[in-house]
């Protein structure tokens, strides 16, 4: 598909098929993230991508307040190593890992998968939930399987109220 049809057609997913997600597709939404930038690329993230059943409701208990989760057959978590302030002031951490997972969301869509971005969990919960490294740093985590809802598209600022030509 086209790279703006992909971002058309992309919704949040909050309702997947128990289908199990082929290990090619998650192959190359790894690959979608390991080629994705990051500052100095300096590549410092680890994505945890969760499976087991048992892990998968450890993960659902540290996000907390949705029921779907737990259904889900895949979450990829994306987590930043670095904990690096950049010159503009941003996280290098928050900002790497969201474009490598940016990266996954379209790689997924392309895959005919669907993703939903979330932010919601409390990231030591998360990191116990993973029993991953004190130095991983949890950004977003990322349910990943074949959609079983159709959202409709929603509403997005006009480009005449957020761009600024000059
Ligand atoms: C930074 C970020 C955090 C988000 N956190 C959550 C979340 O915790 N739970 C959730 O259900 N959706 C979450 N979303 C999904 C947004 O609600 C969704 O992208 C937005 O409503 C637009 O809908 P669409 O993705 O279908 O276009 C998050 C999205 C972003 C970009």
């Amino acid at each position: 598909m086209e790279l703006m049809d992909l971002i058309v057609k992309r919704r949040s997913i909050r309702k997947y098929k128990e289908t199990a997600v082929e290990e090619d597709k998650i192959q190359k939404i790894l690959e979608a993230i390991r080629l994705a930038p990051s500052a100095l690329n300096r590549q410092g993230w680890v994505f945890y991508v969760v499976r087991d059943r048992e892990r998968i409701q450890r993960v659902a208990d540290a996000a907390g307040i949705f029921p779907w989760l737990y259904r889900v057959p895949v979450i990829l978590v994306g987590c930043g190593t670095t904990h690096e302030c950049m010159t503009n002031k941003h996280n290098s951490d928050t900002v790497d890992v969201s474009i490598a997972m940016s990266f996954a969301m379209l790689e997924a869509q392309e895959q005919g998968l669907g993703t939903c971005w979330m932010a919601h969990f409390d990231p030591d919960k998360m990191r116990k939930a993973l029993d991953a490294d004190e130095n991983e740093n949890p950004v977003v985590l990322m349910p990943l399987g074949y959609a079983d809802e159709h959202p409709a598209a929603r509403k997005r600022k006009e480009i005449a109220e957020i761009a600024r030509f000059m």
